[in-house]
């Protein structure tokens, strides 16, 4: 196949679907794979069914590998985007959220794509110039109170991409990661959040950042798409989408313990 290819987890929702639809509109092979099976389906419908498509839940690796091959047999052994970007919020202090949910946060978030690195590192090496992009969160700047396990998993995922990029160097492949503020997405409504141990609802913030024009705005998904063109046309380990998401990264190599002050204060009020 002479056509270049993007192998998609999460993908039918929110950013995840927002670069599926934009790398075939760019004449891009799309895999898109989602637990979702309905979402896909409705993926693929407009995508006019010219795509792959698979219901997978990439903490399963056998199945991953074998999801990985279908794709690969597709694609000539072709991936050129590895976007490992399938992730679950779980909102709560860690002391008040059941630890079941604790553990799937790190399975799908942390796991999952280490899964999907494994499963695809084949094909990207014999890939000219691939790419393996995974998303990461502004929650992965500063450790994230309220959402401890998520804000774990996206740092480690940043580590990850940091190794990456050395190790892959060594077949002409590349890493890269995304951390996107809050964007427009389902995961608003998906999430879960708990206070001691109870369901509550999650404070919708794309609604109620809307009119905020600081790092803390609400932007799309497409937004967080295009950040992963800008990656594979370019050099860059981390992204931010939006730009001054990496302010607080910045904030925090420089004073850590005056973050953590500040955070301490306003928890208080
Ligand atoms: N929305 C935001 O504000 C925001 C901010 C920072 C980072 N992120 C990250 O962006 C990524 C995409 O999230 P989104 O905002 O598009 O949310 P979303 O809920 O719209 O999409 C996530 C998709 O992942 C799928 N998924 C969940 N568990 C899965 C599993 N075990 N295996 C395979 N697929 C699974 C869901 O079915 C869904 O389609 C996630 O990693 C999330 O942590 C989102």
């Amino acid at each position: 196949m002479t056509r270049q290819s993007i192998f998609i987890t999460g993908a039918a929702s929110g950013i995840g679907k927002a670069t599926a639809l934009q790398f075939h509109a760019r004449g891009w092979f799309v895999g898109a794979t989602d637990v979702d099976a309905q979402g896909l389906s409705k993926l693929a419908d407009e995508l006019d069914h010219d795509c792959f498509t698979a219901e997978l839940d990439v903490t399963d690796k056998t199945a991953f590998d074998a999801v990985m091959a279908d794709f690969s047999a597709l694609t000539d052994h072709r991936l050129d985007i590895l976007f490992n970007n399938a992730g679950i919020a779980v909102f709560g202090f860690l002391d008040e959220v059941p630890f079941e949910k604790v553990i799937a946060t790190v399975n799908v978030n942390l796991i999952g794509v280490l899964n999907g690195i494994h499963a695809g590192i084949e094909l990207l090496k014999q890939t000219p110039n691939a790419l393996c992009f995974t998303t990461s969160s502004s929650a992965a700047s500063f450790g994230t109170p309220g959402m401890a396990a998520y804000g774990a998993t996206k740092v480690a995922v940043k580590g990850l991409t940091e190794a990456m990029s050395v190790e892959l160097a060594r077949f002409g492949a590349r890493a890269a990661d995304v951390s996107p503020g809050i964007i427009d997405t389902p995961l608003w409504q998906n999430g879960e959040r708990f206070v001691r141990g109870e369901h509550r609802p999650i404070r919708n913030l794309p609604e109620l950042n809307r009119d905020r024009t600081d790092a803390g705005r609400t932007v799309s998904a497409s937004a967080v798409a295009e950040s992963v063109w800008a990656a594979y046309q370019g050099d860059r380990l981390h992204w931010y989408v939006p730009p001054e998401v990496v302010e607080r990264d910045r904030a925090k190599a420089l004073d850590p313990e005056r973050l953590r002050d500040e955070l301490i204060a306003q928890q208080k009020k």
